[in-house]
């Protein structure tokens, strides 16, 4: 499945769009650097919330890390492993992707 123009995720922003995966319509964090594009599922294992305080609007932490707009837990944006806050230790579930000819396609 393709989720997006490469053009439209801009380096170092993200983006939440949803996509099936499975039989599940999930919200999708799509995250762009350097290195290239990583996904995640946009719920935070702390309690389950999303991560955006409003549709697509993620918090990015001085120090480059993802913040959930719930309870502030921060996320480095390699593995999206959590560096803080009170889930500590754990992880977003990342999401296989891969690009193809400028396109951002589910892998
Ligand atoms: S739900 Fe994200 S920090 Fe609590």
């Amino acid at each position: 499945m393709r989720l997006i123009a490469l053009n439209d995720l801009a380096e170092g922003g993200f983006v939440e769009m949803e996509a099936m995966i499975g039989d599940d319509a999930e919200s999708l964090i799509l995250y762009r650097d350097s290195a290239g594009v990583r996904a995640w599922l946009n719920i935070c294992p702390h309690a389950g919330r999303r991560l955006d305080w409003a549709p697509g609007q993620f918090l990015k932490s001085k120090d480059g890390h993802l913040v959930c707009a719930a309870h502030g837990a921060s996320f480095e944006l390699v593995r999206g492993d959590c560096v803080a806050g009170p889930c500590r230790g754990d992880a977003l579930k990342a999401v296989p992707v891969q690009v193809r000819d400028g396109e951002v396609w589910l892998a």
